[in-house]
């Protein structure tokens, strides 16, 4: 065999491996985010609880999902660290779904493992059906490593990595003695490179990525589905440093398209980004970018991001003078 045949048969196998990739790919993504809007499961009995757990649900993504879980009949236990929040959150879905039971506490999860004895006794007595492990936190605007102070960088480890681990030691033992239940674990798209600027959360993000898959590995068969979501820019308090993704557009979704698109997948997909449009930024990501083209492009983004952002609200202060 010639080299030229050697090459046109290797060229041969990479190209049917990417349409094989592609294919797959186009497949599973009908399924989850078409197929799976025509279900509409009864999700108390479904996943054996009528109670749903929100961490971080006084805002953002974690308040849409309280919403929407409140609409599919659940009973929702609301957590966050601000009171009135947290009461205006509970009186919304009592106008909204008369029907259903809410319960607060109000707990700040920078503080680490102080906390859990305090939720543990509101968990007590609940059938959880589904856990949200949403709360999470990100320097905004984004900064290096150095900037950070000492108790920063900890709250980012308690509030995107240990709360994690935690509430799901306190739920998980009464789903697997029910054999029943779901954990949603909302990593994000941050996790799939390391990004400069973006360090400590893109690493704890990375973290919540593993840990939820390992423990979906370690479920199966158990009746619990565990779910990781990798989500793309949702409009959110969190975005608000970057002018682009405060407004929706293609790739930056609004909390109730992201949330409706996302709980859809529940039962369809173990790890998704939740909503096609970021799917189709994982595919971009995980396929076609390699780590250091990703990280110098995060590393020229970013700043200009934040320039962007300081250089408007700069602008507005002196409209208003
Ligand atoms: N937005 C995005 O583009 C995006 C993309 C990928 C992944 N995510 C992930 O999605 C999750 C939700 O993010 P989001 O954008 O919805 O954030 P968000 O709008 O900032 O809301 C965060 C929620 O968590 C609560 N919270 C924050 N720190 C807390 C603490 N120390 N103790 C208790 N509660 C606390 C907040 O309460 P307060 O109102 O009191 O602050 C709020 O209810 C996070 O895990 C985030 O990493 C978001």
């Amino acid at each position: 065999m010639e080299l030229q045949d050697v090459l046109t048969f290797l060229g041969l196998v990479w190209v049917a491996r990417w349409v094989l990739y592609i294919v797959l790919d186009v497949v599973a993504a009908l399924r989850k985010f078409v197929l799976a809007r025509l279900s509409n499961d009864n999700l108390p009995i479904k996943y054996g609880g009528k109670w749903a757990v929100v961490t971080g649900c006084t805002d953002g993504i974690g308040k849409e999902y309280a919403r929407q879980l409140a609409q599919r009949g659940m009973n929702i236990l609301l957590i966050a660290r601000n009171k009135d929040k947290l009461n205006n959150v509970k009186q919304l879905i009592r106008e909204e779904w008369p029907g259903v039971e809410t319960e607060i506490v109000q707990v700040d999860f920078s503080h680490g493992r102080v906390i859990y004895q305090d939720i543990a006794r509101h968990v007590e007595g609940k059938n959880i059906g589904i856990l949200v492990n949403n709360v999470g936190m990100v320097s905004v605007p984004p900064k290096k490593f150095v900037e950070f102070r000492e108790d920063e960088a900890w709250s980012h480890i308690n509030v995107n990595v240990a709360s994690v681990v935690a509430m799901t030691q306190l739920v998980l033992p009464g789903m697997l003695a029910r054999g029943r239940g779901a954990i949603i674990n909302v990593a994000s798209l941050a996790s799939s490179y390391p990004m400069p600027y973006l360090g400590i959360y893109s690493a704890t993000k990375a973290f919540v990525d593993f840990f939820s898959e390992s423990l979906s590995w370690e479920l199966r068969g158990s009746g619990i589905t565990v779910q990781t979501l990798r989500p793309g820019a949702v409009i959110t308090h969190m975005t608000s440093y970057a002018e682009q993704m405060s407004k929706p557009s293609f790739f930056v979704a609004t909390t109730k398209t992201y949330v409706t698109s996302a709980l859809a997948t529940l039962s369809h997909s173990g790890r998704t980004s939740g909503y096609w449009p970021h799917g189709l930024q994982e595919f971009l990501i995980d396929e076609i970018f390699n780590r250091r083209f990703y990280m110098y492009m995060i590393e020229w983004l970013v700043p200009s991001l934040i320039k962007a952002e300081l250089k408007r609200v700069a602008e507005e202060q002196a409209k208003k003078k």
